[in-house]
């Protein structure tokens, strides 16, 4: 019998990765997004699966629509990859990102139980629920201590799948990832603001970008090894909780400079904080200013996940560096901005 997954935010970078995978082992694919957004299926378009996947209006808000789309689709695995997931946002909107994030993930929980808890859950947990952590690395066993109204909000959708999990025996696992980046992350999240900017700046169509904390560490890896793991999760024998990492970080400056290589401009760092900024030695231009609107209340631990558990259960590691990973987001981001 073909096997049915139903993933929430199936427009995302994530979603996208996460259909093209389940469609080559099989699956059939709905993938849920929200009915009043404009919809934009590119990231679908872009990994070849925009006709094989169905889509379903799905609205985390309302309850009795999970429910009628888990009831018509009889999904056997529910990935719920829908989130408002732009952290910096959530200072903003705290209590949307709450509805969403945390209740959304409560509303589905509660329709499978209500339907079928039979169905094998996902919840894309992440590694701001760790916000200042008391150890580095972070790994399943590191007490949670978000600083974003984002990291509170999933750290709740979190509990609530161990607890359904534990009282109701849901087979609900959630993978607790750290930052995952590809061609497909929107322009809000830093590495695509990078290799986008800077790739527009070596042809000549921009002059300069503006960002936050240079110092600022992550552990960065590739999307699509990521939504194996995912993946894996569910196929497991017993649901748990996984941090999915790659267990090295590295700066947002780390990251420029490859980019900076791989486009062809000649980077080189002048000045110290606010007024600190980079040049392409080339042309003497400045290419990087640093705006204080782009620094974050509270990064005071650099995150960096220990995936042990994940490598050991799961057999799941990821295959990109994080070097290739820049390289691939620039070379992808130089030939669009050819076009
Ligand atoms: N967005 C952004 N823009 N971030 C900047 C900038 C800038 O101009 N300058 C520096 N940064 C720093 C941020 O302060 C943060 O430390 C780091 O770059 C990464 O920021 P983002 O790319 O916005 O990602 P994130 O770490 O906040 O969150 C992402 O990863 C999480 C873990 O997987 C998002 O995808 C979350 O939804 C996800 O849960």
């Amino acid at each position: 019998m073909t096997r049915r997954a139903l993933i929430t935010g199936v427009t995302g970078q994530d979603g996208a990765y996460l259909a093209r995978l389940l469609l080559s082992k099989g699956y059939a694919v709905v993938g849920g997004s929200r009915p009043a957004a404009a919809r934009d299926i590119w990231r679908l378009r872009e990994v070849g699966v925009d006709r094989d996947v169905k889509i379903a209006d799905l609205e985390l808000l309302d309850s009795s629509n999970i429910l009628s789309v888990i009831e018509r689709e009889r999904p056997d695995e529910i990935y719920n990859l829908a989130a408002q997931s732009v952290v910096s946002s959530s200072f903003q909107t705290p209590v949307l990102t709450g509805d969403a994030d945390a209740l959304g993930a409560a509303r589905i929980l509660e329709a499978v139980r209500k339907f079928n808890p039979l169905i094998r859950f996902y919840q894309a947990s992440t590694s701001e629920m760790f916000g200042d952590a008391n150890e580095s690395p972070q790994s399943e066993t590191t007490p949670f201590c978000p600083r974003s109204p984002y990291g509170v909000a999933k750290l709740y959708a979190h509990w609530m799948t161990v607890n359904f999990r534990n009282v109701d025996g849901v087979f609900a696992c959630s993978g607790i990832l750290f930052n995952h980046e590809s061609p497909l992350r929107g322009l809000e999240f830093v590495t695509r603001k990078i290799t986008h900017g800077f790739a527009a700046i070596a042809l000549g169509n921009r002059d300069c970008i503006e960002l936050g904390n240079l110092d600022a560490r992550r552990d960065w890896g590739f999307a699509a090894d990521y939504v194996e793991g995912m993946w894996r999760m569910l196929q497991s024998e017993k649901p748990s909780d996984y941090v999915l990492a790659t267990g090295r970080s590295h700066s947002v400056r780390d990251f420029c400079e490859i980019v900076a290589e791989t486009v062809g401009l000649d980077l080189a760092w002048q000045g110290v904080g606010i007024d600190e900024r980079a040049i392409d030695i080339k042309t003497g231009r400045t290419i990087v200013r640093i705006n204080k609107d782009f620094y974050r209340p509270n990064e005071l631990m650099p995150l960096v996940g220990n995936a042990t558990k994940a490598q050991r259960e799961l057999g799941w590691r990821p295959a990109m560096t994080f070097s290739e990973l820049a390289r691939t987001m620039a070379e992808r981001d130089l030939k669009l901005a050819q076009r």
